[in-house]
């Protein structure tokens, strides 16, 4: 199948947007930014199409697609039910990079929702996604538009590179804000239950409807529990590199990495370092990147799939990270970085101290 890979400007929006709506109505692939992530979007009322989101992603099909909305109106039809706490948290943070989980209706296939009885459902703040929804029948199924395994896609180039062959479009939007996916929130429990951190934080959610749980499999990764979102399972980017993450002090961190890659760098190993705009300049070898700005953590969450991509192309044999808890995005994004790192973490002050 050939890609086609359309820009969208003022004078091709409207021309791009019926031909990948007309692609979505037949049960077609088209993917397309959202705020978060790129999406794989297809109509999510047909299975088939769920069948073939599956396919093209590599996915496994326990693990259920999140339902994309334009209006509450839409929302009305695919649930049995809207709690008022939901209303609450609709009314506060949609459209908004968040997902809530309901009791689906029989209007939502099971291909969609991987065999469960519920639904996850978001409501985009992004027109041009929006824009699309509305297009495609107003229910777009839209997983992360990556290969499984590999980093979500933030701009159209890292869809390409996964996906070309695979689907019938990608709208090119350019790179996409918040670089995280949503956050994910289980309204069928009381009180709610966060199975996935993102930008819409514990703490927001809870100053508007109280008591918020999260659960106890993504706080514990070592947890012998099963995360309550089915995606939440699996390895999410298991980079050819191994990737370490060193927390501790600030100093401590950067002693420590620039101790670690002395001792790869002399058995002869290329190793990669996620630093940070305040540190870059204090490592004296290895291949540094900066993943953003300590004072402004959205811009870490922002560069932080682009960046595990970029050293995936330098070909590195490790990488080893600073950590990133202090933030109040920071859940989202150590959640994600110890998902790449498959755990691995070391402790700074233990390092600089060790005679190695
Ligand atoms: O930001 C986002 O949410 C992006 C953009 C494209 O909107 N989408 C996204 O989709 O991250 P995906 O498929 O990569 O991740 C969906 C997650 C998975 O972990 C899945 O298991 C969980 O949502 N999920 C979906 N439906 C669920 C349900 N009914 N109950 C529990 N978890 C669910
Ligand atoms: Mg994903």
């Amino acid at each position: 199948m050939k890609t086609r890979i359309e820009n969208i400007n003022e004078k091709t929006k409207e021309e791009i947007l019926g031909q990948a709506g007309a692609i979505l109505k037949n049960g077609g692939l088209v993917a397309f930014p959202t705020e978060t992530v790129y999406g794989l979007g297809a109509d999510a009322l047909n299975e088939e199409a769920a069948f073939k989101t599956y396919e093209a992603k590599g996915r496994p099909s326990d693990n259920p697609l999140i339902v994309h909305i334009a209006d509450m109106d839409a929302l009305n039809k695919i649930v049995q039910s809207i709690p008022k706490k939901a209303q609450m948290v609709a009314e506060q943070f949609w459209p908004g990079p968040l997902t809530m989980v309901f009791q689906k209706s029989d209007m939502v296939p099971r291909g969609t929702t991987g065999g469960l009885n519920t639904v996850a459902v978001r409501m985009p703040d992004h027109q041009l996604a929006r824009e699309l929804i509305v297009a495609g029948g107003g229910y777009i199924s839209a997983p992360s538009a990556n290969s499984s395994g590999r980093p979500s896609p933030t701009s159209a180039k890292h869809v390409a590179e996964d996906l070309a062959g695979k689907i019938d479009m990608i709208v090119d939007g350019g790179r996409v804000e918040i670089g995280v996916e949503s956050t994910i929130l289980d309204m069928t429990v009381d009180p709610p239950m966060i199975l996935r951190p993102g930008a819409i934080t514990l703490e927001m959610l809870e100053s508007v409807i109280g008591s918020v749980q999260v659960d106890r499999a993504i706080v514990d990764e070592t947890s012998k529990e099963a995360p309550k979102a089915p995606g939440m399972k699996y390895r999410h980017y298991a980079p050819k590199a191994t990737l370490t993450v060193v927390k501790g002090e600030l100093a401590a961190c950067v002693d420590a990495i620039e101790k670690l890659t002395a001792e790869r760098l002399e058995k002869g190993d290329k190793v990669g370092i996620i630093g940070t705009d305040e540190t870059i300049a204090s490592y004296t070898h290895g291949m540094v990147k900066s993943i953003g700005c300590r004072k402004e953590e959205e811009s870490i969450a922002h560069n932080l799939y682009h960046v595990l991509r970029e050293f995936d192309e330098e070909d590195v044999d490790c990488i080893y990270s600073e950590a990133f808890f202090e933030m109040s995005i920071g859940d989202a994004i150590m959640n994600r970085l110890l998902k790449a790192a498959g755990q691995r973490v070391m402790i700074a002050e233990e390092i600089v101290n060790s005679k190695r």
